[in-house]
């Protein structure tokens, strides 16, 4: 077995470190590294069929746990760069109250495994309900999976392979990453097509992607150390809050999910803005808050938000760029990623959270890859 971890000490950190390569085998597989604003070709290439994206005015995601967080950051894609309305649901809660019937709607399932039933079911409540509906109405299904040979692949049409490889730690971590790529694509696919974003945006945001595994292996190898001697400081922590605001957010439930799994310490993931809303009141010296702040949209006011839980003695840990003068005022510890453009965030700003939740988790003997009650994939509903 150790021989099969290359000797990690645990799948999930092996896992952890293979997210670089992942990054690169989707982006190898789906756009085309040659492509710039004066190409006259689509850049990227999912091998969906054209009528899949015909006339789209809808897109529902239905998902579960760490693909639903994945999803979370999709919807905000597929809004922010390609202008299509899009809603995310619990897979477990969308069958029994589904969305209003409307035409040329896409329903795109997540699952790594693609054998979750909540996943399943919800997808077939949409099949079954438009089958027998005029031609605008018929069902258009996409799965987002890791496992090509699964029941999922069956039920849909079409299907994103996110090409991560196996993956055995029950607490996903290169496959929400490869969910997140696929999402990407996704976006940028349809934003091409739809044109709701320029040619040179596009080069840019592209040209940031293709530095992204060289950058994730930096981010690796500089900051695993300084992160396992933090993440000693909190063996004995009780509670967690994770901040983030906009395409953060979900990044924020994700690493609330992380130590949940894994450390059985209770975490909270919460839109930065609304802690001061109800969560502020559980804030003392003894829960620390990881604040993602990453230049954008959102910065000043997650800033500002953080220093909210300061005046509150709460430590302040901040995912950030290291070279922004506001961190060593704001912060008490810092996990920095390095600056990209904010849409692209989520993918460095997760890291660092693994690696948090992983060294937690270890230091209290606890078995990383197989926690308690959980299961790496649930085939009931
Ligand atoms: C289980 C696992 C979670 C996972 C969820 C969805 O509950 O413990 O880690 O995120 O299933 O899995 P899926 O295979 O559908 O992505």
């Amino acid at each position: 077995l150790t021989t099969e971890k290359q000797g990690f000490k645990h799948f999930m950190l092996k896992e952890i470190y293979e997210q670089p390569s992942v990054v690169r085998t989707c982006l190898e597989s789906y756009v085309n590294s040659e492509w710039t604003a004066a190409s006259s070709t689509n850049p990227i290439n999912l091998g969906l069929p054209d009528d899949l994206y015909t006339d789209l005015e809808q897109i529902h995601i239905v998902a579960c746990g760490t693909s639903w967080h994945a999803s979370l950051v999709g919807k905000h894609l597929l809004e922010q760069l390609a202008q299509v309305p899009s809603q995310v649901h619990y897979a477990s809660e969308f069958r029994y109250a589904l969305p209003p019937l409307t035409p040329n709607t896409l329903l795109i399932g997540v699952t790594q495994s693609g054998e979750t039933a909540d996943t399943l079911s919800a997808i077939h409540s949409e099949k079954d309900r438009r089958a027998s509906l005029s031609a605008a109405y018929q069902p258009r299904l996409l799965g987002i999976t890791n496992r090509l040979q699964s029941t999922l692949t069956r039920l849909v049409d079409s299907v994103i392979d996110t090409h991560a490889g196996i993956e055995i730690g029950v607490a996903a971590t290169k496959t929400f990453i490869a969910q997140l790529m696929a999402f990407y694509c996704l976006s940028l696919d349809l934003a091409y097509r739809r044109q709701t974003v320029s040619p040179t945006r596009l080069e840019e945001l592209l040209k940031q992607l293709w530095q992204l595994p060289t950058q994730l292996e930096a981010l690796l190898e500089t900051q695993e150390k300084r992160i396992e001697e933090l993440a000693h400081e909190f063996v004995e922590t009780q509670d967690f809050i994770f901040l983030g605001r906009g395409i953060n957010f979900p990044i924020a439930l994700e690493g609330a999910l992380k130590l949940k799994e894994i450390s059985y310490i209770h975490a909270e993931g919460y839109p930065a803005g609304e802690m001061k809303h109800g969560p502020i009141a559980l804030l003392d010296e003894k829960v620390p808050v990881v604040a993602i702040a990453m230049p954008g949209s959102v910065y000043e006011k997650v800033l500002s938000n953080a220093q909210e839980a300061k005046a509150r003695d709460a430590r302040l840990i901040g995912v950030m760029p290291p070279s922004d003068p506001h961190a060593a005022e704001v912060f008490n510890d810092l996990l920095p990623v390095p600056e990209v453009d904010e849409l692209l965030s989520p993918l460095l700003t997760v890291i660092p959270l693994q690696f948090l939740a992983y060294h937690i988790a270890a230091r209290r003997g606890l078995d990383v890859d197989q926690p308690r009650n959980l299961a790496k994939s649930v085939t009931v509903e």
